[in-house]
């Protein structure tokens, strides 16, 4: 739910040598489509691996609330009984999907195409990000928005009683988009048709071809095109979550700039929509290293080891990459930070309207903690200082953004002296246990005033 407690102020220590199995939780994107899809199917489906962060959390208590019926079964165990394609009830109440944009955006286009009405709020960031960009889509099968101005939550949605089938080009390289239409879809008589210029996290299309759904995706002069068949039934389906690589990303570039550290992070899902940064971290020097790789339930998976990485150097970021890492920015500076020369980010307007301003709450940390940052509107560069080199010393603010709180988190074990955030309670939103993670690879990141 939104307003997560109070601020939680951290501070992390500089350190030596981390080292160890990092086994981090379950694929945020992939657990909120197993429980959107799974209440969508007939049937039980059972999912292992889910993530229990708090966003997913919030997806399974929306998914109750339109008539699933949701179990934990415990251990990463849990279960949906789905109530079919078209048959999602009226909530009684408002859906909190708390900071979660893809859980809202998703849901939103899953109730979209049926007679309901709904009405939508998060936390104090996600009502601030803009949903035009999933609302125009849907208007398009015949639902209607009403709201504040602006766009943004809390809003109400009028599902449409009789949809059309849309074919709808995304303006933006957003998956969330693309999902969304492709969820309201699902109840529209005959074929909706997405097309995305540049390929965005695709584990929607590979997630209903699973359910059984009639989905096929060619790769056209235009872009890619996806052309989805409405009202099928979907069958429900065992799922495996793999883990998180974009919660891999955090003790994968703790490793790099702590001296002396080995980590290892099992069973990461390298996904290639997904697995941008790793591509990038290899491209500025670092020592990583894909073991065991193999598939488990139609997504790649392998170990990833990463060890201290004294002598990277700072890179052109390619920004067709940049859908393929669109989360890892705000950590891949950290390690830019610690490399030498410059490193460019180019193509990532987007990443003005995630969880916070991640461009500008990333620029003004890492400038009060000694480091040069440029920024215009779709891009940002980072002077680094090379290994060990970042001063540290300051207190940043995290925006109620997971991503951000972590990233500093991180920041403060390779820097000269400490660095502080006022508030890491967003962090187990995706990586609920991120502290006793990072602690047992011997990081010293402090609850303040604990
Ligand atoms: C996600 C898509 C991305 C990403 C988010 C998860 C998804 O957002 O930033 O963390 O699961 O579809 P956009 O679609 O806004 O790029």
């Amino acid at each position: 739910m939104s307003g997560h407690g109070s601020p939680i102020p951290m501070v992390s220590h500089p350190v030596r040598g981390l080292s160890g199995v990092a086994e981090v939780p379950g694929d945020k994107s992939i657990s909120h489509r197993s429980l959107i899809l799974g209440a969508l199917a007939v049937g039980e489906t059972r999912i292992t691996g889910l993530l229990e962060g708090e966003d997913v959390l919030d997806t399974a208590g929306a998914m109750r609330a339109f008539g699933a019926e949701v179990v934990d079964h415990g251990g990463g165990a849990w279960s949906v009984h789905g109530v079919g394609v078209g048959g999602f009830a009226e909530p009684e109440a408002v859906i909190d999907c708390g900071n979660s944009g893809t859980g809202v955006r998703l849901i939103m286009g899953a109730m979209a195409t049926s007679p309901i009405t709904v009405t939508f709020t998060g936390d104090a960031s996600l009502n601030s990000r803009p949903m035009a960009r999933v609302t125009d889509p849907l208007a398009l099968f015949g639902a209607r928005s009403v709201g504040r101005r602006g766009g943004r939550l809390p809003m109400t949605i009028v599902g449409a009683a009789d949809p059309v089938p849309v074919r709808y080009e995304v303006p933006v390289p957003s998956a969330q988009v693309k999902s969304a239409v492709l969820l309201a879809g699902l109840n529209a008589p005959g074929r909706t048709v997405v097309i995305e210029r540049e390929a965005t996290r695709d584990h929607t299309e590979r997630m209903l071809a699973g359910f059984g759904a009639e989905i096929s995706v060619e790769e056209t002069a235009e872009g890619r095109v996806i052309t989805l068949t409405g009202r099928p039934e979907l069958r429900p389906q065992a799922i495996v979550v793999p883990r998180d690589p974009s919660s891999a990303a955090f003790p994968v570039c703790a490793a790099l700039i702590v001296p002396g550290s080995d980590v290892l992070v099992p069973g990461i899902g390298l996904n290639p929509t997904r697995a941008g940064l790793f591509d990038t971290l290899c491209d500025m020097g670092a020592d990583l290293s894909f073991e065991n790789r193999r598939d488990e339930g139609g997504e790649p998976v392998a170990d990833l080891r990463a060890r201290y990485s004294p002598d990277m150097r700072g890179i052109e970021v390619p920004p067709e990459r940049a859908a393929s890492m669109i989360d890892e920015y705000p950590v891949l500076s950290v390690v830019a930070a610690n490399a030498r020369g410059v490193t460019m980010m180019r193509g990532v307007g987007e990443l003005r309207v995630k969880e916070s301003d991640r461009i500008d709450a990333m620029a003004t940390g890492l400038r009060a903690n000694g480091v040069t940052v440029d920024a215009g509107e779709d891009w940002w560069s980072v002077e680094g200082l090379g290994a060990g080199g970042v001063p540290g010393g300051a207190t940043c603010a995290s925006h109620l953004d997971h991503r951000i709180a972590m990233s500093f988190m991180v920041m403060g074990l390779g820097a000269q002296a400490p660095v502080a955030i006022d508030d890491g309670a967003p962090i187990a939103t995706s990586f609920p246990v991120f502290e006793p993670l990072m602690a047992g690879l011997g990081a010293r990141i402090e609850r303040r005033g604990a």
